[in-house]
């Protein structure tokens, strides 16, 4: 099949057999690596994007599902060369070890903080339980986040 995607303001037409998941379309077709594959079955969140500013899991999702929406990867948040205050945050916080799985916890991260769900270590936790770190960086990571919220609810 034929699929128009908006990936990170660009458009990228592709032919694909319907069954190819999002996070094999951008990784193996577009080259945006820096969404990563854990598990390919849901469970890890390594490869969260956001398609139409809400997170999703780019191996649950056909890229024939995403035509037509707006979809953004970690190669899509900074703005030339000035990070995202996630990703900034992230690196002054230490919010990783090997950085697998440090994109999809940056996308869930943006989108908590969009959501309005970052009001506490508490909810941060919560909200982001679904993005797993084998290096078991989740004290980093909540601090980063809450400094994110803090630079954004005093912005
Ligand atoms: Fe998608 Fe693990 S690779 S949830
Ligand atoms: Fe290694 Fe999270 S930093 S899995």
């Amino acid at each position: 099949m034929d699929v128009e995607l908006r990936v990170n303001g660009r458009v990228e037409r592709l032919r694909l057999d319907p069954r190819v998941t999002l996070l094999d379309a951008l990784r193996d077709r577009l080259g945006l690596t820096g969404t990563k594959k854990g598990c390919d079955r849901g469970q890890c969140g390594a490869c969260t994007v956001h398609v139409d500013d809400r997170r999703v899991l780019s191996c649950l999702t056909l890229a024939g599902s995403a035509a037509g929406s707006r979809v953004t990867t970690i190669e899509g948040l900074a703005r030339g060369d000035k990070l995202h205050p996630v990703q900034q945050a992230f690196i002054e916080h230490d919010g990783f070890q090997c950085g697998f799985c440090t994109s999809g916890q940056i996308m869930s991260a943006v989108a908590v903080l969009r959501e309005g769900q970052a009001r506490s270590a508490g909810q941060i936790r919560e909200q982001m339980s679904g993005n797993i770190c084998r290096c078991g960086a989740y004290a980093n990571i909540v601090d980063a986040v809450r400094t994110a919220w803090a630079a954004e609810v005093t912005d």
